[in-house]
């Protein structure tokens, strides 16, 4: 067999480019690990930059999100028992989010990739990648017992951060650069309304909470937890209280709660590795990327990354001047940025062992933020997200 590019993993990243390329001509076909409902069944963030809002229209997968997303003007931060607003619209001139889940877009992609008819893999359990530091790159994989050879120009690398891609780069060629948090979050999906109409992002003396949604009738809270917690550990009362614990009052006496229909335990971590090209090898997303989940960057930067790989092979097979050999430069020049942003509010936000020092500087940063202008507007911009 052979195709133009293949791309290994069909979470958004994959599914966002195999669309992206398919309007423009380039033949693809994408390698996934799981079955389409494993996919469908991870619960990730749901805030989207516009430039992501940008790259679903691109592929024209925007027709539901238009519909259905929530537009947010603002986000909310509580500390000291009061709320209080950072205007993201007027403090970025213009700019603002949209809460739409990210399995919604997932599978928004996947009714898309479907509806064109083009090739995807599910449940392929032994991908590997061949020869792909010369310009004759292999991807071999077994299907039905019978084992199958791609041939191929371009390897897109979108298999998440446990994926084959980035593990099959020789140790050497690659900079991995870690940081650990001493905290996971404990998430729990309800049909219930929204606690407010704007996310809320808590400091706590018992620690971080959040307050978010997928719609007006679906909501998403989390509370920092320990990461030696499991979800056995959480009953959905014992979630309900901690969270109203952590909440100001005002809004703890507004939570509708409900039966759970999702309840996860997720670790925080930052991770990037560099370079994210080797040879004929792009990795994008989270592949080359891991951000704590505080500020939700995760699905954003997924995007950009694929945004700038879709215009350089672009610009490759029409023969121009491409930006392949400044892929790796410039996607990382924007997440570095993220990474800063994500880590910054995860430091702001969260409670860490015993550190009083610590505590008076987030107390001070917190008091800050929301009294200087020039703070609030730094805020904003790196929330609705940096230019590529
Ligand atoms: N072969 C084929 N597919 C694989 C392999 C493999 N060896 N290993 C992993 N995969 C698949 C996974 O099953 C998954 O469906 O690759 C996909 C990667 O998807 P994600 O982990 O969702 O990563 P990505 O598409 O880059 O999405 C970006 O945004 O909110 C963040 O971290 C969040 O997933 C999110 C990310
Ligand atoms: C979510 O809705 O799951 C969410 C929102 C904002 C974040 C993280 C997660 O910063």
């Amino acid at each position: 067999m052979r195709t133009q590019v293949v791309i290994v993993g069909a979470g958004p990243s994959g599914l966002l480019l195999g669309q992206l390329l398919h309007r423009s001509g380039i033949d693809n076909i994408v390698l996934e690990l799981r079955s389409r409902e494993h996919v469908l069944g991870r619960i990730r963030a749901g805030v989207l930059e516009e430039l992501t809002v940008r790259a679903l229209t691109e592929a024209a997968v925007d027709t539901r999100l238009r519909r259905e997303g929530l537009r947010h003007d603002g986000v909310q931060l509580c500390f000291d028992d009061s709320r209080h607003r950072i205007d993201l619209h007027r403090l970025t001139g213009g700019k603002h989010v949209v809460v739409y889940g990210q399995t919604e877009v997932t599978r928004d992609l996947m009714e898309a990739r479907a509806a064109s008819g083009l090739a995807t893999e599910y449940e392929v359990p032994d991908v590997s990648l061949h020869d792909f530091d010369t310009t004759r790159p292999k991807v071999h994989y077994t299907r039905a017992g019978r084992s199958v050879r791609i041939e191929c120009d371009f390897i897109a690398g979108c298999d998440g951060f446990h994926g084959v891609c980035r593990a099959s780069v020789p140790q050497t060629a690659l900079r991995m650069y870690e940081r650990a948090y001493p905290f996971g979050w404990m998430g729990l999906l309800s049909d219930t309304p929204p606690v407010n109409d704007e996310l809320i992002y808590v400091n706590s003396p018992r620690g971080f909470a959040l307050c978010s949604m997928r719609s007006r009738t679906r909501s998403r809270y989390y509370v920092q937890c320990p990461l030696t917690d499991k979800v056995e550990d959480w009953s959905d009362a014992r979630f309900w209280e901690e969270l109203r614990c952590r909440l100001d009052r005002a809004s703890a006496e507004r939570l509708i709660t409900g039966p759970s229909i999702e309840k996860s335990i997720a670790p925080l971590r930052s991770v990037v590795a560099e370079p994210m090209r080797f040879g004929q090898l792009f990795l994008a997303g989270d592949a080359a990327h891991i951000v704590p989940p505080t500020g939700a960057k995760g699905l954003n930067l997924a995007a950009s990354d694929v945004l700038t790989l879709w215009q350089a092979l672009e610009e490759h097979y029409r023969a121009s001047p491409s930006g392949l050999a400044q892929y790796s430069d410039r996607c990382l020049s924007r997440i570095w940025k993220a990474e800063r942003f994500s880590w910054w509010l995860t430091s702001l936000l969260h409670r860490f062992p015993e550190d009083g020092f610590g505590r008076k500087l987030q107390h001070a940063e917190l008091e800050y933020l929301v009294s200087s202008e020039a703070a609030r507007a730094a805020f904003a911009e790196n929330y609705v997200g940096l230019p590529i």
